[in-house]
Formats: structure tokens, C-alpha cells, sequence
């Protein structure tokens, strides 16, 4: 839903290193050589749509308790949970009116402090969602802000004079619609909004709202939170002379005139203040993973900081907006991988369209599911799953505008029909609601729950959900899959990426079809100190090696190989 554009436009930065072990020695972690969260899934839970356990329609904590085997199961390292904090739920959370509490409709810190001992004795480690750039209009900061120019926290937000009568400090425009300005009558000026007008910008220039904010991740490291994932970091700071943006040809989907966001966004500011939080979290050896959206590979690689002392994982999150072509992903990968500091792999979001309809060709969705699951979970880096990703669910966007509950569905409609539709309930069997809920689901969930589900996958050994199963086990137990350099093959194939992870224990050959033509790929390992090799298969889908020999991985639509590579 945010604008992502040039993304083809990925720089090669080959000169860093970028080996596991440069980046091991800045985090010592709990396996040899490697931090625990180089080597994890992280699996995000929207905890509206996750598991309902009290039949009010709507997930909450205990029900992700309640969840925690199958987890364990599907092989997840750590979970990170969108916010899950007290809030009006205008923007589903993400406007917080209390960073230090949970939301009733969540459940209690209690339940939490349940939920993180039980993850513990599974090795699951729990990752909360700091929003970083504003509160809720209600939370008693800014209610206090408003309340006066000369209040305590009048300067926790930015507040300013209008032009003139009815017109804004200036031309900066709200990412979900309308003027990121709003007119405040009590006190006659305009407050700054980059997100939903309940969503006030917090001003990080003022060294109190600095503190505020860190103490409020020391409350949550002290309950045994493993890190966060740091909300719309590229907003944080804003131009103080608030100058104009330069307007630029053409509408918005809101109907705007475009424009560059070039005074309200990816201010140098926001990496000394990532500095300063990351010298919290070390406090504490927590991880930060950031919502990093960028648009080439050496913006990408500026949030890792110098030295590695901002994000240790800022997600990849162009990976979300390539189209399913073998020549693109390859590029970009080669790009990322070459960058300095740990990749971090993503494929969708509570804010992205699912992987699975992105993809959908109407005929071999499944294989689509499962090559992209043998792709992004066998890249050399860190993979943040979403729920339902490994069942092969699929977005269930409202057809009627009467139908939507994200605003800026009701904004933007129909052109923009907002994020209701990959937020949908996990669905669980093939019961009514998918067995979400025993109540009104908050949002439903489409005909395809039927066959897409986790007890029906589970008892098929050839489900999406058995895949993502074997090729998370395989990430897990093969040497070359944890710390193997990533060397790509066959370069010049429009069709197939193929590539070894290669460590000192070995090699793991992936060989992965984007197209619906069946495929031959040969191999000639020689050069890659595998002269004559042979391949022994460890998971496929749609595809074969006749014989082990590397002169023939035949491929069929969207099939996957992965093969140890043997002398
Ligand atoms: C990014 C979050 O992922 C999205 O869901 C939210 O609406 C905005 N930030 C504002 O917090
Ligand atoms: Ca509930």
C-alpha cells in the first residue's frame, strides 16, 4: 500500500564484507560464531486475526498461547507480535495510547508474561512492535499537548502556526490520505500527522520524548522481550523549517497531486537516533529489526550503520514488490546478499498483498507457494514469515466498500482498498470460521480456508504447510544452509535461479523454476571445487534429478530442487 518505486535501480556494493563470520563477531550469540537470530524464522502474528480464545471475534494473547506447539512444530526461532498495546484501534493498534500495558481486548500483562515463559520453554523467543514515530491522538502525552501552548508535553508533538487562515504550515501530505496537517481549535495551531490524524508524530527532537521512549523498551527487555520490530523509522524526522516538497506530475490513489517526500522523510537525524536505541537494546543483547523501506540496495544497507550500531536486521522489504521473474529476484539478491550486514528476507506483511495471490497464476498456486518458500527460507540471511504464509492463504480483499475497516480502504476506495484483506483470521481447520473463533470473526475468511488449512495440511504430506515444515527442518540441520556463502549458478537463465550455499561442511544446491515451462538445468560444479559431483536430494517439489547427476535437474512448472551436493 506505501509507494515503493525504483526499486530496479539496485546498486552493487561488492565492497564490504559480508561473510557470516564479519557480522558474527559484533554479536556474540548462542550458537558457535553466529548471533540467534541470524540463523532464525521470525514469524509475525497479527494478534487480532491469530487465535480467539474467548469467542469475541477478535485473536488476542492467550490465544497465541494456546498456538505455541504448532509453532514449535513449523520450526519458528521467535515471533514478533504487531502492537498489541492499549489503543482506540483506529490503525488496529499502531496508535498507542500506553506503551507499558496490553490492550484489554488482549488480554493482561499477566497473560503476556505467560505467553513469553511458555514461548521460552519452546525456544521461541517473543518480539513486540515498538511505533516509534507517533502515539494515539488519546494517549495522555498528547492530550496533555493539546490541551495548552504552554502544557508540559506541548512540545512531544509538532505543533504549528497555519500560512494564513485555513491553510497548513505547508504542502507536507498524510500517507493515508488528505493534508498531514490538522487543525487544532483549542489552541489555534495545526499538529503534524504522517499516518491517520489520530496518529500524532511524536517530536524526536526534544530529549524528553527520547527518554520516554527508550525507557518504555527497557519495561519490555526487563519482561524478557527478545527485541522489537521498529515501526515507520524513515518518518521520525521531519525538516524543521518544514519546507515544501517538490510537487511532481500525475495523481495519487487518493486523488493528490504526487510529490517527493523530501522534507518529511529518511532525515539523516533518524540513523543517529537508531544509534542511540540500539545502544539500549545492547544494553540488554535485544535485536532490532526495522520496517525499512528503501529503495535500492544502498539505502538498504545505510540502516545497518557503521560498524553495525543501528538495525541488525532491516528487513529487505523490496523483495515484497518484484514481480515473479527469475532475472529480477536474482539481481536482487545478488545485490542484498553482497551488502554489508545480515540479510533480512521478506515476502509479505500485514500491510502487502499475500504472497500467494501476488503470485497466483490460477493453475499452480501451491508450487508457486512452495518454490517461494524454497527460495526465501534458503537464501543466506534472516526469513520473517507471516502468518498463514505456510498454509497458502490467500488475501480476501472486501468487495463492497461497507464491508472495510481500514480506513483508508473507505479513503482510497475503490482504488485503494486498504489492508482488511491480508489481514484475514489464520485459518486453523475446516470448520466454520476456519476455527478462529466460536464467535463473529472481525473479519471473514475466504472459500479457500476450506482446503487451505492447517488440520487438513497437515495430514498431506504434499501440502504448502509440509513444505514449509521440511524446508524450515532442512535451514535447521544442514551445516551449509546455517553458514554457507550464497554463490549463485547459472546466471544467464531467464527462467531458473539456481544457486549453492556453500560452507566448509559442504555445499546445498537450489534450483528453483519462476517459470510454467517445464525446465532442464545442468551443472558444472568443477570451478566450485566440486569436480564431479554428485547430488543427493533433500526436498523437492515438481522436479527430479535422474540418476544424481548434475548434468539433468529436470524441473517442472514452479518446481523446486534442493540437493546436499556429495564428492
Ligand atoms: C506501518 C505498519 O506496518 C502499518 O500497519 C501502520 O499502519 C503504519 N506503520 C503506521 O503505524
Ligand atoms: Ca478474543
Amino acid at each position: 500500500m506505501r509507494n515503493r518505486t525504483g526499486f530496479f535501480a539496485v546498486v552493487l556494493l561488492l565492497a564490504f564484507a559480508c561473510t557470516p563470520s564479519a557480522n558474527a563477531q559484533q554479536n556474540p550469540g548462542n550458537t558457535p560464531g553466529h548471533a540467534w537470530w541470524q540463523h532464525a524464522v521470525i514469524y509475525e502474528v497479527y494478534p487480532r486475526s491469530f487465535d480467539d480464545s474467548n469467542g469475541d471475534g477478535i485473536g488476542d494473547l492467550n490465544g497465541i498461547t494456546s498456538k505455541l506447539d504448532y509453532l514449535k512444530d513449523l520450526g519458528v526461532d521467535a515471533i514478533w507480535i504487531t502492537p498489541c498495546f492499549p489503543s482506540p484501534q483506529v490503525d488496529f493498534g499502531y496508535d498507542v495510547s500506553d506503551y507499558v500495558n496490553i490492550d484489554p481486548m488482549y488480554g493482561t500483562l499477566a497473560d503476556f508474561d505467560r505467553l513469553v515463559a511458555e514461548a521460552k520453554k519452546r525456544n521461541i523467543r517473543v518480539i513486540l512492535d515498538f511505533v516509534v514515530n507517533h502515539t494515539s491522538d488519546q494517549h495522555p502525552w498528547f492530550v496533555d499537548s493539546k490541551s495548552s501552548r504552554t502544557s508540559a508535553h506541548r512540545d512531544w508533538y509538532i505543533w504549528r502556526d497555519g500560512k494564513g487562515p485555513g491553510q497548513p504550515p505547508n504542502n507536507w501530505l498524510s500517507t493515508f490520505g488528505l493534508s498531514a496537517w490538522k487543525f487544532d481549535p483549542t489552541t489555534n495551531q495545526y499538529y503534524y500527522h504522517y499516518f491517520y490524524p489520530e496518529q500524532p508524530d511524536l517530536n524526536w527532537r526534544n530529549p524528553e520524548v527520547e527518554k520516554a521512549m527508550f525507557d518504555v523498551t527497557r519495561f519490555w527487555y526487563k519482561r524478557g522481550v527478545a527485541g522489537f520490530r521498529l515501526d515507520a523509522v524513515d518518518s521520525l524526522f521531519e525538516d524543521p523549517n518544514l519546507t515544501d516538497n517538490p510537487v511532481l506530475p500525475g495523481k495519487d490513489k487518493f486523488g493528490r497531486p504526487n510529490m517527493e517526500e523530501k522534507y518529511d522523510k529518511k532525515l539523516p537525524e533518524v540513523h543517529v537516533e537508531l544509534q542511540r536505541l540500539r545502544k539500549v537494546a545492547d544494553e540488554y543483547d535485544a535485536v532490532l529489526i526495522g520496517e525499512t523501506w528503501t529503495s535500492n540496495v544502498a539505502e538498504l544497507e545505510q540502516y545497518y550503520g557503521n560498524n553495525g550500531n543501528e538495525l541488525q536486521l532491516p528487513m529487505d522489504l523490496m523483495l515484497t514488490d518484484l514481480p515473479l521473474s527469475a532475472a529480477a529476484f536474482r539481481e536482487h539478491i545478488k545485490a542484498v546478499d553482497a551488502a554489508r550486514g545480515w540479510p533480512t528476507y521478506v515476502i509479505t506483511n500485514h500491510d502487502i498483498q499475500r504472497s500467494y495471490s501476488r503470485y497466483a497464476d490460477g493453475v499452480h498456486n501451491d508450487d508457486i507457494a512452495k518454490m517461494m518458500a524454497g527460495f526465501y527460507l534458503t537464501l543466506r540471511g534472516t526469513s520473517i514469515m507471516y502468518y498463514g504464509e505456510e498454509i497458502g492463504m490467500e488475501n480476501n480483499d472486501p468487495k463492497r466498500k461497507e464491508d472495510v475497516k481500514d480506513p483508508i480502504g473507505i479513503l482510497g476506495w475503490p482504488e485503494e482498498k486498504g489492508r482488511d484483506g491480508e489481514r484475514t483470521p489464520m485459518q486453523w481447520n475446516g470448520s466454520t470460521n476456519a476455527g478462529f473463533t466460536t464467535g463473529k470473526p472481525w473479519l471473514p475468511v475466504p472459500e479457500s480456508a476450506k482446503t487451505h488449512n492447517v488440520a487438513a495440511e497437515s495430514g498431506n504430506p504434499n501440502s504448502v504447510l509440509s513444505f514449509y515444515k521440511q524446508v524450515i527442518h532442512l535451514r535447521k540441520t544442514e551445516p551449509a544452509l546455517l553458514e554457507g556463502a550464497y554463490i549463485p549458478l547459472n546466471e544467464s537463465d531467464p527462467n531458473v535461479i539456481s544457486y549453492l550455499r556453500k560452507s566448509k561442511d559442504g555445499a546445498v544446491l537450489v534450483v528453483l523454476n519462476f517459470s510454467a515451462k517445464p525446465q532442464n538445468a545442468t551443472f558444472d560444479l568443477g570451478t566450485r571445487g566440486f569436480a564431479g559431483a554428485k547430488v543427493k536430494a533433500l526436498l523437492q517439489n515438481a522436479a527430479s534429478v535422474p540418476g544424481g547427476t548434475l548434468q539433468n535437474v529436470k524441473l517442472g512448472a514452479y518446481g523446486v530442487y534442493i540437493g546436499r551436493v556429495t564428492q
